[in-house]
């Protein structure tokens, strides 16, 4: 069977920072439905291959392919018009807003006032399709569990129909149950074909995904591979 193109195609990306290379050479592909998790020490280059793909900071090399189509990811406002969602390592929400007002923050509905009603049913229906236990969507930010808010974080990230999804350490700082329930959640962006990007540090979290896996190792050399984890301790290279 042939295997249909990747949504996301990366070759060759590359980036320093003064002396230090935090990503060099990078090769990494991810098809629709499926999650390709990243795992890597601290200061291996994760967000920063994060920042590169999401528009917040630009490469020294490399491409970037969606859909067949070279494309220029220059600014986070491109990335988002081009379809790639990021759940930042920080989550980037406002714990004093509740979480109707997170979600649409920038992106309200309405002209000449704000649609309340509209964004609240849409607020439900997004946490509801990716089984969100946040019922009250009145509820502020930070009075929300450390799960919760990643759920918020997610389904703020659907907001504009994205075709890839990354995600910088989702299931930091979560117990076990609420571990569990982003991976769920995760599992249902995968559920609706999308492609999904995850970093993780922890090799469960890496593990719970099949369909892909891939290593950055310290000095910033980071490669997928499928199916198969890499040599221990090294990177592969394509
Ligand atoms: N804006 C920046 N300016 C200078 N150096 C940076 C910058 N961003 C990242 N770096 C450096 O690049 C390297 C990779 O950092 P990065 O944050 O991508 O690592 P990471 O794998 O996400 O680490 P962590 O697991 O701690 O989140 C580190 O040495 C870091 O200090
Ligand atoms: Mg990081």
């Amino acid at each position: 069977m042939v295997e249909p193109p990747p949504t996301l195609a990366v070759r060759g990306l590359s980036k320093r920072f003064g002396g230090v290379v935090a990503l060099e050479d990078v090769d990494l592909d991810v098809l629709r439905g499926e999650v390709v998790a990243i795992a890597g020490e601290n200061g291996a280059g994760k967000s920063t291959l994060v920042n590169v793909l999401s528009g917040m900071c630009r490469a020294d090399a490399g491409t970037i392919v969606l859909d067949d189509v070279r494309v220029r990811v220059d600014t986070p406002a491109r990335a988002r018009a081009l379809g790639i969602a990021t759940v930042f390592q920080g989550l980037a929400l406002c714990e004093n807003l509740d979480v109707v007002k997170n979600l649409f923050l920038g992106r309200e509905i309405g002209s000449l006032w704000m649609d309340e009603r509209a964004m609240e049913r849409q607020s439900t229906q997004l946490l509801r399709q990716i089984f969100s236990t946040v019922s009250r969507v009145r509820d502020r930010v930070g009075d929300l569990s450390g799960g919760q808010r990643q759920t918020v974080a997610i389904a703020r990230s659907l907001l504009g129909d994205p075709s890839i999804v990354i995600l910088d350490e989702p299931t930091a700082a979560l117990g076990t149950t609420q571990r569990m329930q982003v991976l769920n959640q995760i599992g249902q962006l995968r559920a609706r074909g999308l492609g999904v990007i995850m970093i993780s540090h922890n090799l469960d979290d890496v593990g719970a995904w099949r369909t892909g896996w891939s290593s950055c190792g310290t000095a910033a050399t980071t490669a997928s591979s499928r199916w198969r984890p890499p040599p221990p301790s090294r990177c592969t290279r394509r």
